[in-house]
Formats: structure tokens, sequence, C-alpha cells
């Protein structure tokens, strides 16, 4: 058994909170030691310090994109925090088309994880006839849950807030699987996109909706600004942050104006 020692926890730690903004506290080392024991497995190595050289001088993206896998959290389900979902489209969405006299809105799902919040999405806008021209960006640092969001088969924990009528149109049962309809998979575009490197953010431009979700979360403040200024520029003018439902703004930026729909909150651009 190959322990962590705490100044390598520590090491790490900064390493990781740097790369992509997760902080960790001390309280939580175990969860670094459970989740990495495995890539010093993998790569046949003796001690958590020579991962930690590894990821500083061996050069390799590729161990990066597993270390993004291996501590981030990817819980995510269809439907989730589903009044956000229903202020989106029965406000928002018919405010920006009136607004820009456009049926066509550019939305992001920024930290999509295995792809069920935008799969959500565009199912709701079809279902209220919306048929957008331009594909919904998705992204997620993890590269792993990007793969299972291309694949698109969800098992029943996924599934189960979705409503009936959304589960016979857009779903083909298979053994234990829910395979999404090709329909919905299309309207969906990937991408590899780490909210805190402002070189991959600022490939977003002009977006009207921006759903960032259940990931600032793990960031603490000073990485929780630094993401919230980059989506801010990708917005138009008077367009909307979504963040989770238990999340806030307060004390991270007042570039957006809180706006209260059906007691929900969402950001706009001001
Ligand atoms: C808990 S999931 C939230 C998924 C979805 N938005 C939802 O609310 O159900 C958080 C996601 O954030 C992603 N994430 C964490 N840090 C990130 C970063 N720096 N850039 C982009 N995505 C990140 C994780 O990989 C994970 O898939």
């Amino acid at each position: 058994m190959k322990t962590l020692q705490d100044s390598t926890f520590k090491q790490l730690r900064d390493f990781i909170y740097e790369k992509c903004g997760i902080y960790i506290s001390d309280s939580k080392k175990y969860l670094i030691e459970n989740r990495l024991v495995k890539r010093l497995q993998e790569k046949k190595l003796n001690s958590y310090e020579d991962y930690l050289y590894l990821l500083l001088y061996g050069n390799s993206t590729d161990e990066l994109s597993k270390l993004y896998d291996a501590v981030t959290t990817n819980e995510t389900f269809f439907f989730r925090e589903s009044q956000q979902l229903d202020v989106f489209v029965d406000h928002i969405v018919p405010e920006l088309m009136k607004k820009h006299s456009t049926k066509d809105i550019a939305i992001w799902s920024a930290a999509c994880s295995t792809g069920e919040e935008p799969y959500t999405i565009a199912m709701m806008l079809l279902e209220k006839g919306y048929s957008l021209k331009k594909e919904i960006i998705a992204s997620d640092i993890s590269d792993s849950t990007l793969e299972s969001a291309k694949k698109a088969v969800y098992n029943s924990y996924s599934i189960r807030n979705v409503p009936m009528q959304y589960l016979k149109k857009y779903f083909k049962p298979n053994g234990q699987s829910y395979e999404l309809s090709p329909v919905i998979k299309g309207m969906v575009k990937f991408m590899n996109i780490n909210l805190i490197d402002e070189r991959k953010v600022k490939l977003i431009t002009s977006r009207d909706v921006v759903f960032c979700r259940n990931v600032l979360i793990y960031f603490d403040d000073r990485a929780k600004k630094k993401a919230v200024s980059l989506l801010y520029d990708c917005l138009k003018p008077g367009g909307y942050l979504i963040i989770g439902l238990s999340e806030s703004l307060h004390n991270i930026t007042r570039a957006f104006k809180p706006v209260v729909i059906n007691k929900v909150v969402v950001y706009q651009r001001v």
C-alpha cells in the first residue's frame, strides 16, 4: 500500500489547481490518494512522488488528460434541476428570439460531463418546436466523459428523471441501457475545453446562453472569478449565464445582472 505524504499531496494539489481550478482541501487528501492510485498502477510507478515527477517533467498531455479524468466529479443526469431548464425554454429562449428577430440562438453547455445536460436542452427545444440551425456546443475538461457523451448510451440512473413522453420518443432501450436518438445526438457538438484556459475558452464566442452548472463548486474564489470572467466574454450583451441551482455569483462578480424568473436566478450580461 503506497502512502501519500502530506508534502507530496500539497504539491499535487497545487498542480491540479493551477491546471484546472479544482481546489482540493486538506480534508480531501484521501480523495487524491484513492483516485490517483490507479494512475500509479497503470504507469507502474512506485510512489506518488514518482507520479508528481511524471506530471511535472514528463511533458505528457496524455497523462494530464488522465489526471483530469481521475480528479473530476462527473455526476449528472437528464433533466437535472429542471426548474432552470423550464425557465430557459419557456422564458429565455422566446425572449432572445423576439429580441434578435431570429429563430436561432447560440447555446453552450460548459462542463457537460457525459452529455445529459446538452442533450436534455436539445430535447426540450425540439419538443417546444424550435429547430436550431447551429449545433449546441457542449464541452468538458475530461476526455473520458466526452467519449461517453458522444456514444450517448445511458443507464437507468441517468434517465431516471426523463418524462415518459421523452423516453418513448427519444430513447431506444437496449438490454440494461438506453440509446439516445440520432436526431438529438446530431444537435450537439462536443469539444474539450478547460474553463480556466483562456486560449481554449476564447474559441467560443457570441453565445446567447451559457450553462455552467455544478462545476464552479469545485473551484476556489480565484478560479471561479477567472472562469466567470472568461464566460462573460463569450456571451453576447443581453445573453444569459446559468449556473447550478445551489450556486451563486455573490462575491465573485458584479458584471452580471441577476434576474429572477419563476424563483430561478439567472445571470444576464449587461
Ligand atoms: C458535476 S459535473 C456537472 C455536469 C452538468 N453540468 C450538470 O450540472 O449535471 C462537473 C463537470 O465539470 C467538469 N470540470 C471540472 N473542472 C473543469 C474545468 N476546469 N473545465 C471544464 N470542465 C471542468 C468535470 O469534468 C465534470 O464533468
